[in-house]
């Protein structure tokens, strides 16, 4: 019997991860640890006994109509949840229909901020198949920021495996649409009804799925970008590198300053250098030509600071693969120098006044690729080239590849199956 005939449905969690295994547990200057020997087994959902049940809606709601999709206002009829206490550990999958969470007002999350969250996307294939796309990556990123608010770390093969059964049972809430696709927010948030900042011994992971459509629906519109100095996404030693939901409330007064001065987005900048970070909520790469002619495709470094984005380790990869003739992709200079290395505006602005400046682009799982046609700093704008159809000659041909992929139009690895 296939898993979507089973109404409500238990289904043993067990055959999709090995036998249970002891745990071992550690206190350590975060809190308590699951210490990695037995990493790779399913320690998210407690014994063997562990079971993901499933309890499907009576009334399902009508998906929008796709032109009408407002990104994050619809969300699909299922949703996930897996309690976590200090005392049980992970506790049994559930998956029933899209509902409000019951919180304390003494919750740890409404106080300390103990919240932290992934943004992912699940892809319909034209023959139908559905995938997700580099989930792992989301899986690796999501425990790295729990283990730096001292919140239970998870074993995401078995939230991968949860969310599939979750994605499978709403797929018709994947918009069929080219460009559409379905987003998934897990969210870890600490749950205890207990003042004090402490690691929460209660904590709460769940995931919902919002359909989305197309970024840009009219064709590729390059941003213009604030040059912000007066506000800070990120500092050394704090939590940029992190996907906490407490970096995100401070960005939106810095957002609104930015839009009343007409500029879409943020342009973090970082130190009297101003070295460039981050673009609003995505990476940043820039182009130039050094002065032999050499194409540079740089990225700032993962020096604590930036959000290691899936989006930015696939634009990497898929350049240094053009770059080494691993997999060349048509329309990038066959020379191509791909670096992680600090810039600043000192260096942009020089470049651009030498000519040499070729295109700079933000990159982030809800747009792909975003281009910038200017930056707004010291009082004037920098222009930015960009190409007749708004993206520039080096995000072009990666953006081809990447949407290729995710679409299924190119075979590759990065696509997890959840459903045929
Ligand atoms: C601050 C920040 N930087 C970068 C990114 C891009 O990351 P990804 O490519 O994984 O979506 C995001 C979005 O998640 C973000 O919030």
């Amino acid at each position: 019997m296939s898993f979507s005939q089973l109404r409500p449905t238990q289904l043993c969690f067990a055959r999709l991860t090995p036998p249970a295994t002891r745990f071992s547990w550690r206190s350590t200057a975060l809190g308590r640890r699951y210490m990695s020997q037995d990493i790779g087994r399913d320690f998210m959902t407690g014994e063997a006994s562990s079971r993901l049940t499933i309890t499907k809606t009576t009334s399902p709601k009508e998906l929008p109509p796709s032109k009408s999709l407002l990104f994050g206002r619809t969300f699909s009829d299922h949703m996930l949840r897996i309690p976590w206490t200090e005392a049980t550990g992970w506790g049994a999958p559930s998956i029933a229909p899209f509902s409000d969470i019951n919180l304390s007002p003494g919750a740890t999350v409404l106080h300390y901020a103990q919240s932290l969250f992934e943004g992912m996307k699940a892809y319909r294939h034209e023959d139908g198949t559905v995938t997700m796309f580099r989930p792992d990556m989301n899986m690796k990123r999501m425990n790295s920021s729990a283990q730096r608010l001292a919140l239970p770390t998870f074993n995401g093969d078995a939230l991968i495996e949860c969310m599939k059964e979750l994605i499978s049972l709403d797929r018709n809430w994947i918009p069929k649409e080219p460009g559409h696709s379905l987003y998934i927010r897990p969210t870890l948030i600490g749950t205890n009804g207990t003042l004090g900042v402490a690691p929460p011994n209660e904590a709460l992971l769940f995931v919902i799925t919002s359909p989305a459509g197309p970024y840009y629906p009219q064709g590729f519109k390059p941003v213009p970008l604030h040059g912000t100095t007066e506000y800070i996404r990120a500092a050394p030693g704090g939590t940029g590198a992190y996907k906490l939901s407490a970096n995100y409330a401070p960005g939106v007064v810095a957002q609104k300053s930015a839009a009343k001065q007409g500029y879409a987005q943020n342009l973090w900048l970082h130190g009297p250098e101003h070295w460039l970070t981050e673009v609003g909520t995505m990476n940043l790469f820039v182009v130039i030509k050094d002065r032999d002619g050499v194409t540079e495709l740089i990225t700032p470094p993962l020096d604590g600071m930036i959000l290691p984005g899936v989006t930015r380790d696939s634009v990497l990869t898929l350049a240094r693969n053009h770059a080494s003739g691993a997999k060349r992709l048509q329309g990038l200079p066959d020379a191509i120098k791909i670096s992680e290395r600090p810039i600043n505006m000192a260096e942009i602005i020089l470049s651009s006044k030498e000519g040499r400046l070729v295109e700079l682009f933000g990159t982030g799982t809800a747009a792909v690729v975003t281009p910038v046609e200017r930056i707004g700093y010291n009082g004037g704008d920098v222009m930015i080239p960009t190409g007749e159809d708004g993206m520039g000659p080096v995000s072009k041909p990666l953006w081809t590849e990447l949407v290729g992929i995710q679409t299924g139009a190119i075979k590759s690895d990065w696509n997890y199956v959840v459903a045929k």
